[in-house]
């Protein structure tokens, strides 16, 4: 299933292995405030300790300019690292200058050194050919495990790799498995639901979803195009105009694949999206002019469990609505509920908002995976070549 080279296939004793991870975690004042990606990294970086490499760890986190900007160092990241690994990181102020230098070559077997944010530097976004050589001669072998960066061709992901013998990291190669065995194989009935703001976002995945599902569910803004795609009046809900023929030709995809395609019959509405405002539940076709949906209401819950419940195979990307805000939480906090609930079903939960509702409700360990990739596993769901999968050497 993955075609790749992983670090397994690799001899890492006594080498400095370069290994890109995701580390893009929130911060708040300085501290990170989400440390799945790190403790997502872990397999692999222990492995490589275990097996005697000296192992230099290189992320990227936010979107800095291309220059040093210390609200973006991965400083903080270095300590969370530090404390879940039980062992010294040695963080270097520095990515492919002097001083990264004199920190690899005073490395011992089994060390692990962490390097500035690489986004300091232009050649990173830019996938610069010169910057990704000088990321390569700091190590003898590059690994990626980066799955939440690896739909980004940039120089620490997808340049190195070509310079590099490349292999990829657990965590990587885990999500490949993953996303890819549950649209090959699933156990069926196999229900997805999607939701969030924008149908544009995800309408690869949508079309790619109505090959493999028995049924999709769509929640969340994103339903307000396609109900306008049925003709249904939404009020002042969020509507992609532009994208209600590609939503009609989706409805018409549906019926022809036989997938039984759910939008929500009923909702919560509001004038505005405060915490504080009045609301109302109305049915689909009741939404007045100068209100608009901003969650799935009960009846749509009930019917959304109903079909959850009966899954084999469940997959979940994306909010039912506002769910940052109390009274529009309900929805999401429902369907993730109900997810968690289904123990016989494989449960994967795609990135982004989703998995911030998942940690919202506290039900993070009760789905059977959650992917660290947003952006990726979209790509990957979609079926586009991911680059910094695409560079590594062929199993
Ligand atoms: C993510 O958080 O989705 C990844 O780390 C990629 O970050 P980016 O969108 O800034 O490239």
């Amino acid at each position: 299933m993955f075609d790749k080279k992983t670090i397994k296939d690799a001899d890492v004793r006594g080498k400095r292995v370069l290994v890109r991870v995701d580390f893009n975690v929130p911060l708040s004042d300085g501290l990170v405030t989400d440390d799945t990606r790190v403790r997502a990294a872990l397999p692999t970086l222990r492995y490589l300790v275990d097996h005697g490499a000296r192992v230099i760890v290189m992320s990227h986190l936010g979107r800095p300019k291309g220059a040093p900007d210390p609200q973006f160092s991965l400083r903080p990241v270095r300590r969370v690292l530090q404390r879940l690994l039980g062992r010294n990181v040695v963080f270097v102020d520095d990515i492919v200058g002097p001083e990264a230098h004199e920190a690899v070559d005073r490395m011992v077997d089994g060390e692990i050194i962490m390097l500035e944010n690489v986004r300091f530097d232009p050649g990173e976004k830019a996938n610069d050919p010169e910057f990704a050589k000088a990321l390569a001669s700091l190590g003898d072998i590059y690994v990626n495990d980066a799955f939440g960066a690896a739909h980004r061709a940039h120089a620490s992901t997808e340049g190195v790799a070509h310079v590099l013998p490349a292999y990829a990291g657990l965590l990587l190669a885990r999500e490949v498995e993953t996303l890819t065995a549950m649209l090959a194989h699933p156990e069926r009935p196999f229900v997805a639901i999607l939701g969030g703001s924008k149908v544009s976002d995800k309408f690869g995945v949508i079309d790619r979803l109505l090959d493999c599902v028995d049924t999709l569910i769509i929640g969340g803004g994103m339903c307000f195009t396609l109900l306008v795609a049925k003709g249904i009046g939404v009020g002042n809900s969020l509507v992609e105009q532009e994208w209600v023929e590609p939503a009609k030709a989706m409805l018409a995809k549906a019926t022809e694949k036989g997938v039984g395609l759910m939008l929500p019959v009923d909702f919560v509405i509001a004038e505005a999206i405060e915490p504080d405002v009045e609301t109302r539940i109305v049915a689909r076709e009741e939404i007045p002019a100068g209100m608009m949906g901003l969650d799935i209401g009960p009846t749509t819950v009930e019917l959304f469990k109903g079909e959850i419940t009966s899954a084999r195979t469940i997959f979940w990307n994306g909010p039912m609505g506002v769910f940052e805000m109390a009274p529009f939480e309900n929805g999401t906090k429902q369907v993730a509920l109900a997810v968690s609930r289904n123990n016989r079903a494989v449960s994967v939960v795609g990135g982004g908002d989703s998995v911030a509702a998942l940690k919202k409700f506290d039900l993070e360990e009760r789905v059977t995976f959650v992917s660290t990739g947003g952006g990726a596993s979209m790509k990957l769901l979609e079926g586009s070549e991911l680059p910094g999968i695409a560079a590594l050497q062929d199993a």
